[in-house]
């Protein structure tokens, strides 16, 4: 049976791609700092461990694994990573976690090894203007990433190469294009704008408002999870080296992304512009490299990805929405057990 770890495997990827190898017969270990948030993990060995201490590494890595899979990283969306409170821990705790993990897979001779880098390597000055053709793979240099987690994901970038080029490494290196989907992070100050924009409209009345940061003319490409599963587990049986997008190409403004939100909720909602974090103005995804070596590449609609995750993040609204007039819940108190 073929052994794959998974690192990162609490967190969102991560936990759907634990799934996916376990639906194609792999034996899995996950490792990340906490269990998936949202539903049970279904490795078959789970470390909640710390992949800043090479310790844990080594002890994740105890043996020779035909595919390693490293999604682990201190991330979030534009309200996490734009905001720079948490700048230096996002470039420590990350670059840690690569460094190790390395290492670790050396010494075990596990080379087959898929890094989960960002669009956010991509240089600022191709993403001024919100019409945005798409970002080539060759766009990346001259380097000038907008945020310090891009320049880890830059820097890691090259530490895998170099670990290919030094020590046989088979790494395959790809550029997630904004990814969302149920069992992401919706609430928790992490969330991304597809799930930030669909909390809001689940929590708004009928008409009701919702709270978009900057003039929402600012575009993105998203792509759903199950394509970006598919995308990462081609590529990485692939023989190419990366690296390569992963992303839709069908770039929206996030005032299209609350329509369509809107839409799918059926409610009548009207966007109020405040300032927040933004990030680049205008970013997307050019698909032509992945489909020239995979004979691949995303196809479904936004809209269709939006709708599922809309549904599950209602779900979870309701799960916390009390209504204000409803009866408190009777509050239960422990049994006492009578002593014999
Ligand atoms: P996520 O935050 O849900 O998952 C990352 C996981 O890493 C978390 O569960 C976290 O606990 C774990 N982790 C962090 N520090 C750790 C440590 N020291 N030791 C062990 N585990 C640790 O993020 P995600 O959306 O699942 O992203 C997975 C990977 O893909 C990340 O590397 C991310 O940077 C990259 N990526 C994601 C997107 C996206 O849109 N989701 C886009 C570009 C790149
Ligand atoms: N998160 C969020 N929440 N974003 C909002 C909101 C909101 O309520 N309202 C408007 N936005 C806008 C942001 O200001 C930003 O301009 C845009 O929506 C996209 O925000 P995010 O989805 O949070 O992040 P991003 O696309 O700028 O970057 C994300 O994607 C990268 C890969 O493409 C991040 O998750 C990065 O970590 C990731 O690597």
């Amino acid at each position: 049976m073929k052994k794959a770890l998974v690192c990162g495997a609490g967190g969102f990827i991560g936990s759907h791609l634990v799934k996916r190898l376990k639906a194609e017969g792999f034996w899995v270990r996950g490792v990340d700092l906490k269990y998936p948030r949202f539903s049970p993990t279904q490795a078959d060995d789970f470390i909640v461990g710390d992949l800043r201490d090479l310790a844990v590494c080594h002890e994740a890595v105890d043996t020779r694994f035909d595919e390693v899979y490293q999604l682990a990283a201190d991330m979030g969306g534009a309200g996490y990573i734009f905001t720079g409170e948490n700048d230096a821990s996002v470039m420590h705790n990350s670059a840690q976690i690569n460094l190790n993990i390395l290492e670790a897979c050396r010494r075990r001779n596990s080379f087959r090894i898929f890094y989960s880098s960002s669009a956010c390597i991509y240089p600022e000055y191709r993403q001024l203007e919100a019409e945005n053709a798409g970002l080539a793979e060759s766009d990346a240099y001259p380097a000038a990433p907008d945020s310090e987690y891009g320049w880890e994901k830059l820097f890691s970038e090259r530490l895998y190469a170099a670990y290919a080029r030094n020590h046989g490494f088979e790494v395959r290196v790809a550029r997630y294009h904004n990814i969302f989907g149920p069992e992401g992070a919706w609430n928790d100050g992490k969330e991304k704008a597809p799930a930030a924009i669909c909390r809001k409209v689940a929590q708004a009345g009928n008409p009701g408002e919702i709270e978009i940061w900057g003039d929402g003319e600012q575009t993105r490409s998203f792509l759903y999870i199950d394509e970006c599963l598919e995308g990462t587990i081609r590529f990485m049986r692939s023989d190419w080296a990366g690296p390569v997008n992963i992303g839709s190409e069908e770039m929206v403004s996030i005032n299209r992304l609350a329509a369509i939100a809107a839409e799918i909720a059926g409610k009548t909602i009207t966007p109020r512009h405040i300032p927040g974090p933004l990030g680049v103005r205008g970013r997307n995804s050019n698909n032509k490299l992945i489909f020239e070596k995979l004979a691949w590449r995303p196809s479904q609609p936004l809209k269709s990805g939006i709708a599922k995750t809309y549904a599950w993040i209602d779900q979870q609204v309701q799960k916390t929405q009390r209504p204000k007039d409803a009866p408190k819940p009777a509050i239960r108190q422990p049994e006492i057990v009578a002593a014999e």
